[in-house]
């Protein structure tokens, strides 16, 4: 049956299903569900009236899952979909920013060559405003247009999402990246856009059942995952510790108490305060602090702002503890160092450009971390 071979490309998801019986619906979805790919094939073809009754999609009190690939340990990222019928992006799911945006197929930028665009002309639901803005992460910046349109991640679905349409990116710095674009989930303040962020729609819609996500990463290619309005207890062990968030300054801040190694306080003397962060893929301090931590766990500095860890020396090295709350949460040197086939093992920590503590991936791949909107608070766990 022509619906069942090609199941992926032109036939929509209604007229499929329409025209072929209830048996065959029944293993056309089954077969789906089982390669996981069911909810991509939904979202991709599926739209329109007749298909509603067919879409995973939350009405309220919802947890929906979205899958993460992971590129080196580098990158964690999943997909979105946008406008109607809905365009495809990779977007970084990124809790150290606010603003969602993809390239806009009127940017000519490399980086915008290189990714997926998205064209406006091709979605009924589209509309476009006069306001401009400007973005500078930490690797790079980006000028755009603020616009509106259908947004969905997994079984989520928002019909007039304020979004960015890239014009220009700058640097090199999206160039080679895996992703499209930036799906950020910190507080509205941060927001450039000045669009209600996609999570805010998300919990004034009423889609969740908690307003809190949370945040899984593997080492393995597949298994990491993001959760929205909820936490999945296979994924760490142990309590959650839950830690109060100075959400004034937009970000998910909290106080850190200090850094020891081997029961020495060697860094964030007296305190200090850090950001839980997607986005980052290293864990990042001050300068003349991580030279202290390097030190300490015996990396060697190189020029290119990483620093050298010999492979065979990780089970004699220290472990480097973060003190958050009163708690302790260890830094092994298996969750630290990272590998590379050309460069060896090198140190997870790095420099900030901004002086600031960024509790990035290296950090979220030990600790399962839950992001708290109703009681403001970052939940971490021992991940499993
Ligand atoms: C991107 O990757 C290509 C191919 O690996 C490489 O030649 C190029 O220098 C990279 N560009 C940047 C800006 O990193
Ligand atoms: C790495 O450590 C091993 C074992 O301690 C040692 O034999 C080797 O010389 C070290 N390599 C480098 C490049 O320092």
């Amino acid at each position: 049956m022509k619906c069942l071979t090609v199941l992926f490309t032109i036939i929509t998801l209604s007229e499929c299903l329409f025209k072929i019986s209830l048996e065959r619906r029944k293993s056309l979805r089954k077969i789906l569900r089982e390669e996981n790919l069911l909810q991509d094939f939904l979202l991709k073809n599926c739209y329109g009236f007749f298909c509603a009754q067919y879409l995973p999609f939350a009405k309220n009190g919802h947890v929906s899952k979205e899958p993460l690939l992971d590129f080196l340990d580098l990158e964690y990222y999943g997909t979105i979909y946008i406008g109607t019928p809905p365009q495809k992006f990779s977007v970084v799911f990124d809790t150290g920013s606010s603003d969602l945006w993809v390239p806009s197929v009127k940017c000519s930028s490399e980086a915008c060559l290189k990714h997926r665009r998205f064209d406006s002309s091709k979605s009924s639901t589209f509309r476009r405003t006069g306001k401009h803005f400007h973005i500078v992460y930490g690797t790079g910046s980006m000028k755009g247009i603020l616009v509106f349109d259908t947004v969905k991640v997994s079984s989520l679905s928002i019909s007039h999402q304020g979004f960015g349409l890239s014009t220009t990116e700058s640097g090199k710095a999206f160039v080679n990246m895996t992703f499209d674009g930036i799906l950020g989930l910190a507080y509205p303040s941060l927001s450039e856009e000045k669009a209600t962020p996609f999570f805010d729609s998300l919990m004034k819609e009423g889609l969740l059942e908690k307003h809190q996500f949370s945040v899984y990463l593997s080492r393995k290619k597949r298994g990491s995952e993001f959760i929205f309005g909820g936490i999945d207890q296979s994924h760490y062990t142990g309590r959650i510790n839950w830690i109060p968030v100075n959400y004034q300054s937009g970000f998910w801040q909290i106080a850190l108490d200090s850094i020891l190694v081997d029961g020495t306080e060697i860094a964030c003397k007296g305190g200090c305060h850090g950001i839980i962060d997607t986005g980052t893929s290293l864990l990042l301090g001050p300068k003349y602090e991580m030279i202290k931590i390097e030190k300490a766990i015996g990396a060697t500095p190189t020029h290119f702002g990483i620093s050298e860890i010999n492979c065979s020396e990780l089970s004699n090295m220290p472990d480097v503890v973060f003190v958050i709350n009163g708690i302790h949460y260890p830094l092994p040197p298996s969750a630290y160092t990272l590998k590379d086939k050309q460069v060896g093992c090198f140190s997870g920590f790095g420099y900030s450009f901004d002086g600031s503590w960024n509790l990035g991936d290296v950090f979220i791949r030990e600790y399962y971390s839950i992001f708290d909107r109703e009681n403001n608070q970052v939940g971490l766990a021992k991940a499993v």
